[in-house]
Parts: C-alpha cells; structure tokens; sequence
C-alpha cells in the first residue's frame, strides 16, 4: 500500500482485515510513526480499532522504506495523493514520482493497482512510466510483463472501512486475465458486485460517479431555491420526488452546498478533463456555479435579516465539511465563518471534532467554544452549518436565555424537526420559507 491518506490507510487496513498481509508505506516519516503506535493521523471513527486488533496479529504493518515494500510485494496498490492544481486539473507529480521509484525498486513480477483517482488516460501513463524506469535498471524482460490496473475507491470520510468492507460494488480496470483473477482474488472476501472493464472505462466511472452525485446535490438546491420563491418546502418535496425509485432519496438534502477534499476536486477535474479533450461539459459548468453560489444565498439571507454584521457577535454551530469527519477541506461551513470576520462580525464557533483543524486557518478574533451553548452565548444569531447529531440534543430552552435575539439560520436544515419556532425561535432553513425579496 503506497500512501496513508484517508485511501491508503482505509484501503490497507480493509484489506488486511479481510486476510491479506498488508505492509503500509508512506515517506511521511513522523505518520508512519503515529500510525505504528496505533494512533490514525485523521478522525475516521472505525479504522483506530479495527488497525490495533491487526497490527498485533501481525497483518499489517508500517514503514517509510519504500525499496523493501516493493521487494516483498505480490501486488502494489498506489493511493498517492492527485490534488488539485491551480488550473483545477489534477496535479498527477506525486504519482508519477511513486511510478519511478517502483521501476527502480521492483524485481520480480507483481500487479500494480492505481487506487488514486486520476484523469483518462493516466493509468497507461503510469506503467509506461514504471517500464521506462525498469528498463533504465536494466529489467526489460519484466518491463514488457509488468501489469497493471485501476480500481476507484468509493470511500466516504466517516464511514470510510464499512465503504471498503461492504461496498455497492467493485469496479476492476484491467487489460489481461491474469490482472482480473488476481484482483478477483484479492477481493474475494467482500461480497459485492464485481464490474470487469477496461482501465479507462473504470478511471470514467470513478469521476462519473461523484460528478453525478455532486450535480444530484446542485439540482436539489436549485429546486429549494425555486421553492423558497414559490412557497414550497424542500423537505415535502424531496419526500415526494425522492420515492421515486429511479431517483432515490439520497444525496437530495439541500443546504449550502457540497464541500470535502473530492466533489469540489473531481468535479473541476472531469470539467478540466472533458475540456482539454475538446468537450465543453456544461452541465458541470452549472454544478459548480450553483454550489458556489448557494452559499452566497445563505449569505444574503443573513444580511437581508440582520442589516449590518460589524461588531455584532454571530454563533456558528459545525465547522468540517460534513458531520464524523475532522476535514474541513473545501468546507462551505469556514467559507462563511471567514465571510462574517470580513465582514466585521465578532464569531464565535463550536464543532465536535473540527476545532484543531479550524484554529490553523481561521483568523484569532474567532472565540472556539468547548460547548455549542458557549458558542450561542451573547449572540444576535446563530448559524447551523453541518448536521452534527449532538446538535440536536442540546437545550434550547436554556439556548433561547442565553442569545440576544433567539435567530437561527439553518444552513443544513438538521433541526426543522426541532420545530424551534414553537419554542420561540425565530428560525430560517433553506428551501423553507419565502426568500426575502
Ligand atoms: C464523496 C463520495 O460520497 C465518495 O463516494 C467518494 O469516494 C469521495 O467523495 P465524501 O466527500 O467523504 O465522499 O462525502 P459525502 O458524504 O459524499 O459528502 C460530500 C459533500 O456533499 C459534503 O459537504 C456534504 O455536506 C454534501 N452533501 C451530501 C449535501 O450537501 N447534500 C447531500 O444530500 C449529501
């Protein structure tokens, strides 16, 4: 496994709970020594638990000595970071640079797996990287039998081992049948549906797959602006389109838009993709305007409502991108903690997990409260921008004594069913009421 991000880690630790010997490499020396004493660099709930019990079996294992790892291997699964360059393509050096070190180090046949989600075309890219590199070393009888695959991941931060361990489906990128038994085999233990395709096809339906749920994400906030407008209620409407079985009701909340280290990234990355191969994906082009300008919109309404932001103090429940999750990668939530600084409001914040990671960005005016009541102490209003569970638990009945003006925005609309306005609260979602003119 070359890489422990959240792929490389997730991936090597489900595949060595399903009974490989997996060793875990990563030129990060001082991750490698967290995750040899059992600590997991990010919050992904499972993994901790699951890496102790493996690690004193003996099935798993970490080192920054790369050479070793790929003598030893029968198949090297490359999870290297792709991330966005400035032109939103995807910046593919690290996997390149992870290509000509496996050609130097690699002496004996064994199957390369490319795990990192990468732009059409790459995966060949790669292999012809690792021959130039074999042959550079003098190995030409294994350049010219080297294989290799691509199988996406569709890993979600927060439930990332039960994607690994119970998958809707497994898509396998290969070329030859040798490739395909060998990965059929790796993978035998998960029950799932396996989809046998060619390497492009499968690099295709990785991006396909988050473009369609970020743009099924755009199109039901449209649909909970046009309702706002016209009077309608996103909940009852998703109710009602979501039935659907063709539709499904998932990935239709509607909110302030998609954030995360992949939608955002992937979704430039498939636009920059079709573009440079002379195809102008349009859709994509209002997928990522919409979502950009969701959270405009949820901007607007707490200007429109409370005029003038400077020196007032706002409360902000939810900092990561999403709920069981530390990221706050491209998260809409710190987009808008930053928009109120800007914007002279006194903020202060409270999220479950993300704190830490917030207070290496977010300016020092912004107070980080250790409970989300501290944080709607003294406030004239109090945003919700992601769905944390525990939110809902807390007491408003003591909330409504400590807020100036007892005003929620709910950027995620996770506490409608609270029906606050009932204990007093002034309360907006999105979707739900009448967008002020
Ligand atoms: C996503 C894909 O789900 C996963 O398959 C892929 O491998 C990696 O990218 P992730 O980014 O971890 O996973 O989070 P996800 O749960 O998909 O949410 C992404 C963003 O969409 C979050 O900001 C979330 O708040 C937002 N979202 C999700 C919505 O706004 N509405 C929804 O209905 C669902």
């Amino acid at each position: 496994m070359i890489g422990t991000g959240y792929v490389g880690l997730t991936t090597g630790i489900g595949f060595a709970s399903i009974g490989h010997r997996v060793a875990c490499v990563d030129k990060d020396i001082k991750k490698i020594s967290m995750l040899d004493v059992g600590k997991v660099p990010f919050y992904e709930p499972e993994l901790s638990l699951k890496m102790k019990e493996l690690q004193e079996s003996g099935n798993i294992m970490f080192t920054s000595d790369l050479s070793n790892v790929i003598a030893n291997a029968d198949v090297l699964v490359v999870a290297v970071q792709t991330p966005p360059a400035v032109n939103g393509q995807a910046d593919l050096s690290y996997i390149m640079k992870a290509a000509d070190e496996i050609g130097r180090s690699l002496d004996h046949e064994a199957l390369i797996v490319i795990k990192s989600t990468v732009p059409v075309g790459t995966t060949e890219k790669f292999i012809e990287r690792v021959k130039t590199s074999l042959r550079n070393c003098g190995r030409d009888e294994l350049a010219d039998v080297i294989q290799i695959a691509f199988v996406p991941e569709f890993l979600r931060e927060g439930t990332a081992l039960s994607d690994f361990l119970r998958p809707d489906r497994i898509v396998l990128g290969a070329k030859d049948e040798v490739a395909f038994i060998i990965l059929s085999k790796m993978h035998e233990n998960i029950n799932t549906k396996i989809i046998k395709t060619t390497i492009e096809s499968a690099e295709i339906i990785k991006y396909a797959a988050n473009a369609f749920l970020a743009t099924k994400i755009s199109f039901i906030n449209e649909i909970a602006n046009i309702a706002e407008i016209t009077g309608g209620n996103i909940i009852d409407i998703v109710a009602g389109v979501g039935t659907d079985s063709r539709i499904g009701p998932k990935f239709l909340n509607a909110g302030i838009g998609y954030g995360g280290s992949c939608f955002p990234k992937d979704v430039s990355a498939l636009k920059q993709i079709a573009g440079t191969n002379g195809y102008d994906f349009k859709l994509l082009s209002a997928v990522i305007e919409t979502n950009n300008r969701q959270r405009d919109l949820f901007f607007k309404k707490i200007l429109l409502t409370l005029r003038v932001l400077k020196g007032r103090r706002i409360g902000v429940w939810g900092l990561s991108f999403k709920p069981n999750t530390d990221d706050i990668r491209e998260s809409a939530a710190i987009d808008l903690v930053q928009r109120l600084v800007a914007y002279g409001a006194d903020v202060s914040v409270y999220d479950p997990k993300a704190m830490e990671n917030s207070k290496k960005i977010l300016p020092d005016s912004v107070v980080f409260c250790s409970t989300p009541i501290d944080a709607a102490e003294g406030v004239e209003a109090l945003l919700v921008l992601t769905e944390w569970p525990e939110f809902k638990k807390v007491s408003f009945a003591t909330m409504i004594t400590r807020m100036v003006r007892p005003l929620i925005f709910d950027g995620r609309n996770c506490l409608i069913d609270m029906k606050l306005e009932s204990s007093g609260f002034e309360y907006q979602g999105v979707g739900l009421c009448g967008l002020k003119k």
